[in-house]
C-alpha cells in the first residue's frame, strides 16, 4: 500500500489527526512541483555555517587516533546511526518483533533484504510498510527511528525501549492509534546529529533536508566546530605542533564552555537564528532564548530532568559558590564513563575533601566507603517524563529513570541508601 493510500486507510480506520493529514497531502504536491524543476542545490540555504565546512570524524583519526578509539564507545558517537543491525537493538525474530495496541492491530519489526521495517497489520491484513532509516539514541534508554518521505523526516511509530527489552509506543504518541506522521524538527537533529543540511526556508517546520549531506552523532565536530581547515592546515603542515583553526572548550570562557553542552543539555530553550548555526566558542545566547529551569521550579519539585541537565546543574549551590564548575568538571567528552560511580565520586572531592567536618555528619558517618559513591544520595535519578513508554499490557506509563543535576541533600535517596548498605 501506498504512503497516501495507507493515510487515507488510517483516516477512516484509526483515525488519524485530520488537518495534519490535509496540511501533509498538500506538501506532498508541493515536493513533488519542487522535485520536478529543482535540485538540492539551489534550495541550499545559504547560511554561515555549511556542510563543506566539516571534514566528519574518519579524517581525525589519522592524527587523533587514541582519542578517537576511546570516543566511538560514548553515547555522543552512537546517539545517531543509520539503520543497519549493528546499530539497532531490538530484536526481528518472530515473537519478540510485535506491539500490540488490540486484538485487531500490531506492528511486526520486519527485516528484508532491502532493509528493515515496522509493517502494520490490521485484522492479519497487511496494511502498510515504513522503513527504517536512521537510529536516534545509543540505547541506553531506548532509540526511536526516523524515515525519509522525500525531504523531511518522520519519526516510527513504534520505538525500542532498553529497560524492559520491548518495543513499545514512542514517546509521546497516542497509544490507541496508529501515529504515522510525526514530522520529526529540526531541533531534534540539532541535538541527536551534528549538522545536516538544511533546504528551503529556515522558518518552516518540518525543515527538508539534503539527506546526502548529514553528520550523524554527537561528533568530534559538534564540540570542536567545524574542521575540514584545521584538517587542511594540519595536514599541510606537519611540523606545526600547535593546532589552527580548531575550538578546544578548555580555553574558552566558563560560560561558553556550558553553552557548548547547553545547546543540547538545557531543554527549554528556543532558537533565534537558522538550525545548526550555533558552533562551540559563540555565545548561545546570540542564537537561543535561554528560559533555563529557576530556582521556583526546582523547590516546587517541578524538575523535568530530561535533558536539562544545565538548569538543574546551575541552580545547585556546587555551581553558584564556586567559580570553576563545569560539566567538564565532572565529564570527560572522550570517554564512556557510564557507571563509574567512584571515578565520579573523586572528582565531588576534588572540590569536597573527605577530611573536612562535613564529613562528620551524622549521615555521612554512617557510609561505610565514603569515597566511593556520593553519587546516589546527593544526585539521585528520577523517573523522565519525555522518555517514557506504555508497554505492551500495561496500563500505566514506564519512565526512563535519569540522574538529577540538581547536586543537594535529599532525605529519601539517603534513607534507601543506607536501608541497601545494610543489605
Ligand atoms: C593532519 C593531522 C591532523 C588531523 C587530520 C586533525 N588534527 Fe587536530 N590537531 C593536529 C595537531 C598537530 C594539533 C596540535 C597538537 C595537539 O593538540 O594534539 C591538533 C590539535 C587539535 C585540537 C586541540 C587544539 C588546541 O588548541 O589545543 C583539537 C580539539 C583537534 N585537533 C581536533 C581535531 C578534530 C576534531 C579533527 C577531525 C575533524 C582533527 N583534529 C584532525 C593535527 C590534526
Ligand atoms: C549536539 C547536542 C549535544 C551536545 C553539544 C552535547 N551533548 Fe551530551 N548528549 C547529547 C545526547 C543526544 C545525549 C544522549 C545520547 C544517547 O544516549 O543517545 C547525550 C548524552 C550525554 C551524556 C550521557 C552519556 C552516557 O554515557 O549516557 C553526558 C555525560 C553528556 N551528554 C555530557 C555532555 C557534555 C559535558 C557536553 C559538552 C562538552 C555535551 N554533552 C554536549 C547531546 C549533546
Ligand atoms: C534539547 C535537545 C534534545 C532534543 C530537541 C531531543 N533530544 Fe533526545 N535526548 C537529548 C538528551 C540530552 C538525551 C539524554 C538523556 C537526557 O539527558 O535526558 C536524549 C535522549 C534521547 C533518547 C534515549 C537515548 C538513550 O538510549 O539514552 C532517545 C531515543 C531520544 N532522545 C530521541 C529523541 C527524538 C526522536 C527527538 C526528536 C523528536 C529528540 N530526542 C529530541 C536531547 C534532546
Ligand atoms: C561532547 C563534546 C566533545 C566531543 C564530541 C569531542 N570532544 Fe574533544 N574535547 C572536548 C573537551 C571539553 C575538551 C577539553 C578537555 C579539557 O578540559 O582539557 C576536548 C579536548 C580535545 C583535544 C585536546 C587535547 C585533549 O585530549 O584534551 C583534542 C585533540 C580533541 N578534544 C579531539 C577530539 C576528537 C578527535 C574528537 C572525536 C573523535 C573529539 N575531540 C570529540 C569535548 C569534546
Ligand atoms: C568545583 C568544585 C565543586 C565540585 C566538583 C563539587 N562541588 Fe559540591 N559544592 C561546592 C561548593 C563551593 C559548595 C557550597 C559550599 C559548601 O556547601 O561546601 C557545594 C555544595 C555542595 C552541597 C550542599 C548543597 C546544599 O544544597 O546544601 C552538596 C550536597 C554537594 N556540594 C555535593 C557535591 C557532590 C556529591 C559532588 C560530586 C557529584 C560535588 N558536590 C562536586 C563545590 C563543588
Ligand atoms: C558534579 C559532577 C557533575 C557535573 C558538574 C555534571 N555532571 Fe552530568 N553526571 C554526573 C554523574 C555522577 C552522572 C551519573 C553518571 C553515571 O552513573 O553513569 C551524570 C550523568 C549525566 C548524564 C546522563 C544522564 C542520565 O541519567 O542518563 C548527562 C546527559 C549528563 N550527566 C550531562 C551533564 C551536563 C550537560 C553537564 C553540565 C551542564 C553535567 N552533566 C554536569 C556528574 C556531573
Ligand atoms: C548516605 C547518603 C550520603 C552519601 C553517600 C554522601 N552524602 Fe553528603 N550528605 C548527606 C546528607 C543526608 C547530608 C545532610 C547532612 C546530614 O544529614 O548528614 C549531606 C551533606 C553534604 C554536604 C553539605 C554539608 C553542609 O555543610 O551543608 C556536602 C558538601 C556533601 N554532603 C558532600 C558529599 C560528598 C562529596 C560525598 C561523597 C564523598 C557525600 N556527600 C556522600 C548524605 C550523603
Amino acid at each position: 500500500m501506498s504512503f497516501s493510500k495507507a493515510k487515507r486507510f488510517f483516516q477512516k480506520k484509526i483515525s488519524i489527526h485530520k488537518t495534519t493529514v490535509v496540511i501533509i497531502a498538500i506538501m506532498g504536491c508541493v515536493f513533488t512541483a519542487i522535485r520536478c524543476t529543482n535540485n538540492n542545490e539551489e534550495k541550499e540555504i545559504s547560511t554561515e555555517v555549511q556542510y563543506s565546512d566539516y571534514a566528519g570524524s574518519g579524517k581525525c583519526i589519522s592524527c587523533h587516533k587514541e582519542v578517537y578509539d576511546s570516543f566511538v564507545h560514548t553515547a555522543h558517537y552512537l546517539t545517531g546511526k543509520p539503520a543497519e543491525e549493528q546499530f539497532i537493538k531490538g530484536s526481528f525474530t518472530p515473537g519478540s518483533n510485535s506491539y500490540h495496541y488490540n486484538p485487531q492491530l500490531h506492528i511486526d519489526m520486519e527485516k528484508t533484504d532491502s532493509g528493515f521495517y515496522q509493517v502494520v497489520y490490521y485484522k492479519g491484513d497487511k496494511k502498510m510498510s515504513m522503513r527504517f532509516d536512521m537510529v536516534i539514541g545509543s540505547g541506553t534508554k531506548g532509540q526511536s527511528f526516523l524515515t525519509w518521505r522525500e525531504n523531511k523526516l518522520f519519526q516510527l511509530p513504534i520505538t525500542y525501549y532498553t529497560e524492559a527489552n520491548q518495543w513499545s509506543v514512542s514517546p509521546g504518541l497516542r497509544t490507541d492509534k496508529v501515529v504515522i506522521d510525526k514530522a520529526i524538527t529540526s531541533r531534534c537533529m540539532e541535538c541527536h546529529s551534528s549538522f545536516v543540511q538544511a533546504l528551503g526556508d529556515p522558518q518552516l517546520e518540518p525543515m527538508e533536508f539534503d539527506r546526502s549531506k548529514v553528520i550523524l552523532g554527537v561528533d568530534c565536530e559538534k564540540c570542536h566546530g567545524p574542521a575540514a581547515k584545521h584538517v587542511e592546515f594540519q595536514a599541510a603542515n606537519p611540523q606545526e605542533k600547535s593546532g589552527k583553526y580548531i575550538v578546544n572548550p578548555a580555553s574558552l570562557s566558563r560560560q561558553l564552555q556550558l553553552d557548548a553542552c547547553a545547546v543540547c543539555h538545557a531543554s527549554n530553550i528556543s532558537k533565534t537564528k537558522p538550525s545548526f548555526q550555533f558552533i562551540p566558542g559563540k555565545s548561545l545566547l546570540d542564537y537561543f532564548r535561554v528560559d533555563s529551569l529557576s530556582q521556583v521550579a526546582v523547590d516546587n519539585g517541578n524538575i523535568d530532568v530530561h535533558g536539562n541537565q544545565y538548569g538543574l546543574m546551575t541552580s545547585s549551590k556546587c555551581f553558584r559558590m564556586s567559580d570553576k564548575l563545569t560539566c567538564n568538571s565532572c565529564h570527560n567528552s572522550h570517554a564512556n564513563e557510564k557507571g563509574s560511580t567512584a571515578l565520579f565520586s573523586q572528582r565531588c572531592i576534588d572540590c569536597h575533601s573527605t577530611t573536612d567536618a562535613t564529613f562528620q555528619t551524622a549521615s555521612h558517618k554512617q557510609v561505610n566507603a565514603i569515597d566511593k559513591n556520593c553519587i546516589d544520595c546527593h544526585m539521585p535519578t528520577q523517573p523522565s517524563r519525555a522518555i517514557a513508554v506504555k508497554l505492551q499490557g500495561e496500563e500505566k506509563m514506564s519512565a526512563s529513570l535519569i540522574r538529577s543535576h540538581f547536586i543537594s541533600v535529599y532525605e529519601e535517596a539517603t534513607k534507601n541508601f543506607l536501608k541497601a548498605q545494610k543489605k
